[in-house]
């Protein structure tokens, strides 16, 4: 394994990334091409656009992690790359990339799930390595909280997970873009900045609903599925309700910072409320299906957002699993993620052969 080079690349969404990682998973070089300040104007990733993005910066991005890996693409062991879940015209410019160096230099090519990326990273071994570190090991439960997913996974090995729960509406990182563009934030994504902003908040001034506490459908009542949209909505009608009048009213800036942010850690609280309590129920399916599940694995970008951190530590401790979230710089999409969760399913044998140079049959399904 130490002799083995992993190029992984991820074009899933709005971030260019591409790593070359060894074997036994020391990050050899890694490049990230973000499109912030591409998409703020539009308040959300427009796919066009990132697909755009994701081309011109492709090819630089991934010399640049061989640059820095002091390789070159012909010394690689194989390619992988992330086939979805994503957008589609996105992660159409990072497959053609992988084909293409795959089919060049006669490597093989592994496929990567997103998620399963997003979630692999916490088995990462860290360099250098932490005293007794362990690495999460199967089965674990998963909890994926990103812009994408909302999904609670017990995951019996690489590829085997059962879906516990996930979202019926919007995804947790969704709801946080969303309501933090009603709040009139405009960098995207608004998650990371509603969260300053709910910093300067007090969560008791406003009483928003508990998402799914009053439907009539009981299996989704007493489930592990996550809605978000209602909670959403309810932020749109208070500050629809509250913030003109505040205008009105003439609000010095700082009363107005105040009272956006009061509906800010309203919004987050509740949100994190819910998140928690289905992931706690969720903890207990999985422990009943795998007695031997010993950990809580947190990954996806909302896994940033330390009232989330500190609620699921509490999730965790009550089912006493030890909780383990990818370091806040893996916790994005990246190219790092991608080769390893790579490295895990060449060890596996989960991957092709290489592809055809003439291109004739180079087809990965998205
Ligand atoms: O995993 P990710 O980078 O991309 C995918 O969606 O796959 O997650 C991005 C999401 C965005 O919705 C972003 O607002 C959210 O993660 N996010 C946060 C925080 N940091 C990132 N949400 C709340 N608080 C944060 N600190
Ligand atoms: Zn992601």
């Amino acid at each position: 394994r130490l002799d083995w080079c992993i190029l992984g690349i991820e074009s899933s969404c709005d971030d260019t990334g591409a790593a070359v990682l060894r074997g036994d998973g020391k990050i050899l070089g890694e490049a990230l091409a973000s499109q912030a300040g591409i998409h703020e104007q539009w308040g959300g990733v427009v796919p066009r656009l990132a697909q755009e993005g994701h081309k011109k910066a492709i090819d630089e991005t991934v010399e640049e992690a061989l640059r820095r890996a002091g390789l070159s693409a012909a010394e690689l062991t194989g390619v992988a790359v992330t086939v979805g879940p994503g957008l589609g015209l996105c992660l159409e410019v990072g497959v053609r990339k992988a084909l293409h160096i795959a089919a060049e230099y006669r490597l093989p090519l592994v496929r990567v799930h997103h998620m399963e990326a997003h979630m692999m990273v916490t088995r990462l071994p860290p360099s250098p390595l932490p005293e007794g570190f362990a690495a999460p090991d199967f089965p674990l439960i998963t909890l994926l909280v990103s812009g994408g997913h909302n999904m609670a996974v017990l995951t019996r090995g690489v590829g085997q997970h059962i879906i516990l729960g996930s979202t019926i509406d919007d995804s947790i990182g969704e709801a946080f873009d969303k309501t933090a563009r009603v709040l009139g934030i405009t960098q995207v994504p608004g998650g990371p900045h509603l969260e300053r902003l709910a910093k300067d908040g007090d969560p008791k001034v406003h009483v928003l609903p508990r998402p799914l506490s009053k439907t009539r459908d009981k299996a989704l009542m007493d489930g592990c599925d996550y809605s978000f949209s209602g909670l959403k909505t309810a932020v749109r009608t208070l500050v629809e309700k509250q913030l003109p009048s505040a205008k009105a009213s003439a609000l010095a800036e700082e009363d107005l910072h105040k009272a956006k942010a009061d509906v800010a850690a309203a919004f987050q609280n509740v949100a994190v409320q819910h998140l928690c309590e289905r992931a706690s129920r969720a903890a207990g399916w999985a422990m009943e299906l795998e007695p031997s599940t010993k950990w809580l694995v947190v990954a996806g970008g909302v896994a940033a957002n330390k009232e989330v951190r500190k609620g699921l530590e509490e999730v965790a401790e009550e089912h006493s699993l030890q909780m383990r979230c990818p370091p806040p710089r893996l916790c994005v999409d990246n190219g790092v993620m991608v080769a390893w969760a790579g490295i895990e399913r060449f060890l596996l044998g989960l991957y092709e052969e290489p592809p055809s140079k003439t291109g004739a049959d180079n087809h990965v399904e998205i």
